[in-house]
């Protein structure tokens, strides 16, 4: 049962155990010279294409790996295969479909060691990252597994007043594709195709081109878990040229989509132009998220939380604090203790198991946030940047930063990296905040700091957004426990690791027997 209070996800491991660390560097340190493989995989067979060079976001010298881009043949091939398996796969029962997800849960746990590494590598992930979102995705599987017996294995028998049975059956609604972010290669990646798999669907995946090793392996293990070749295939490459032919496909019946706002609408017009079934489409984007702190609030407590949010995984999570609202009375004190903290954080290779802040993953991406720099030091009214250490010339590195502006209309895209915005406010407006938030029509995670309940429960009330975290951090949603996503511009649900995510994954029929 989902909501049963004995449901656990898994342990994952202690970091704080320094044996443990030590064994992790000299673990890593023995995989240090291997380079992974990436090319389409379609009913078990790989393609060759243009082969594009994978370096570490950390260090431009060191080798990950190769990928092949998928050919137009490949793309052809898998919704060929991916719909004429569909026919045996939606009658497959669903205990079976689950089992599989189970077997691959206990794999990713097998596999930590490699994944973890090639995720460090090629992703730019902190151990610590990388062993979380290995963790969350071996709960993803288990939870959808449970989540598709509970919801799916026996028809839904309804009450009707005429003596004919009424039967309510789910199916998968055909092929979905899943298309899926560089930010957790492991964790969505997986967390979409497992869902979709559990539903009953077969799956063409597409992870980021950033980290199609990653998604490779991701691919092989469910596989090597029984997933059908024929029911999962996998296709690396850019993503508008994959999309383009795959989308424009009659044969695709649901995308599974994380990743910018802007290229949800791109696949929602895509998808909406073909003269064929209305596809399903669920997306999760981007955000504009706020930490609203009143004059209550615990300022250590603050200050460890905002740090958390901005600047783990180098800001580049869909749920990290952007801007952090302060009030006029305390905001002097607050940002000085923030500025303090913040040269603590150690920016590095995340090979170095002490590193807080490691690289953004690749040049755009560095020279987006250097940009958008060179706006606040025109624009700011306060601009802070930590200075990078030596030695780091090789990697993609982007400092945490910190700019004080006079509000969200100065912010008018997302800024994904390790930037920290600050507003005041005056103390006695707490509803324009909240009206302010609104109108930027993004609505993914909150994050309020107030020891008021009063405050709490009408910021709650007021603002429109999928997650909102009291008095603590605002990045790291865990299955089952905070089921994960947003609102208006930031997704169109339903929430990741939540009791309805597989729902729209599915189709429902209705039968009335006459017996
Ligand atoms: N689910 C991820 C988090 O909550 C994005 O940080």
């Amino acid at each position: 049962d989902l909501f049963a209070p004995q449901r656990q996800n898994s342990a994952g491991l202690n970091l704080t155990d320094l044996q443990l660390l030590q064994q992790w560097q000299t673990d890593l340190a023995g995989l240090a010279g291997t380079t992974w493989q990436a090319a389409a995989l379609v009913g078990g067979q790989t393609y060759s294409g243009d082969v594009l060079m994978v370096c570490s976001p950390f260090d431009r010298s060191s080798l990950v790996g190769h990928v092949a881009c998928s050919p137009p043949q490949a793309i052809a091939h898998a919704l060929q295969q991916a719909d004429k398996a569909f026919a045996d796969w939606r009658l497959c029962p669903v205990e079976t479909r689950a089992d599989y997800l189970l077997k691959a849960a206990d794999l990713l746990e097998q596999q930590r060691l490699e994944l973890a590494a090639l995720c460090m590598r090629e992703g730019g992930r902190t151990l610590s990252d990388a062993l979380a979102e290995i963790r969350e995705a071996v709960d993803l599987c288990r939870y959808y597994a449970a989540g598709a017996i509970e919801l799916f294995s026996q028809a839904q028998s309804l009450p009707g007043p005429t003596g004919e049975e009424n039967c309510l059956w789910q199916y998968g609604r055909g092929v979905f594709v899943c298309i899926s972010p560089w930010n957790f290669p492991i964790a969505i990646f997986i967390g979409q195709i497992a869902a979709a798999l559990a539903a009953g669907n077969t799956v063409i995946a597409k992870s980021a081109l950033q980290t199609s090793l990653t998604g490779m392996a991701c691919v092989r293990l469910l596989h090597q878990a029984g997933v059908p070749r024929d029911v999962l295939h996998f296709l690396p490459g850019d993503g508008a040229t994959i999309g383009g032919q795959l989308l424009s496909d009659k044969r695709v019946a649901g995308v599974a989509f994380t990743g910018s706002s802007a290229t949800a609408r791109a696949i929602n017009l895509q998808l909406a132009q073909r003269d064929a079934a209305i596809a399903a489409l669920i997306a999760e984007t981007g955000g504009q998220n706020v930490m609203l702190a009143d004059s209550s609030a615990h300022v250590e407590q603050l200050v460890s939380d905002v740090l958390k949010s901005a600047f783990n995984s180098a800001g580049q999570r869909c749920s990290a604090c952007r801007v952090l609202f302060l009030p006029e009375e305390t905001a002097d004190a607050i940002i000085e203790r923030l500025i303090g903290a913040m040269q603590w954080l150690r920016l590095g290779s995340p090979l170095d198991l002490s590193t807080d802040v490691g690289p953004v993953i690749d040049r755009t991406a560095l020279e987006k946030l250097n940009a958008h720099v060179d706006y606040l030091k025109n624009n700011a009214k306060r601009l802070y940047q930590l200075p990078l250490p030596a030695g780091l010339e090789k990697g993609h590195y982007f400092p945490p930063t910190l700019a004080e502006i006079a509000g969200l209309s100065q912010l008018e895209q997302e800024v994904f990296g390790p930037i920290l915005h600050v507003v005041r406010y005056a103390g006695s407006d707490l509803s324009g905040v909240i009206e302010a938030i609104n109108a930027t029509g993004f609505g993914l995670t909150l994050g309020v700091h107030s020891r008021i309940k009063a405050t709490m429960q009408s910021v709650r009330q007021q603002a429109r957004v999928g997650n909102v975290y009291c008095n603590r951090n605002m990045i790291g949603a865990v299955v089952g426990v905070q089921p994960f996503g947003g609102m208006g511009q930031s997704g169109t649900g339903p929430k990741a690791g939540g009791p309805h995510y597989l729902l729209r994954f599915s189709v429902e029929q209705t039968v009335t027997s006459n017996l």
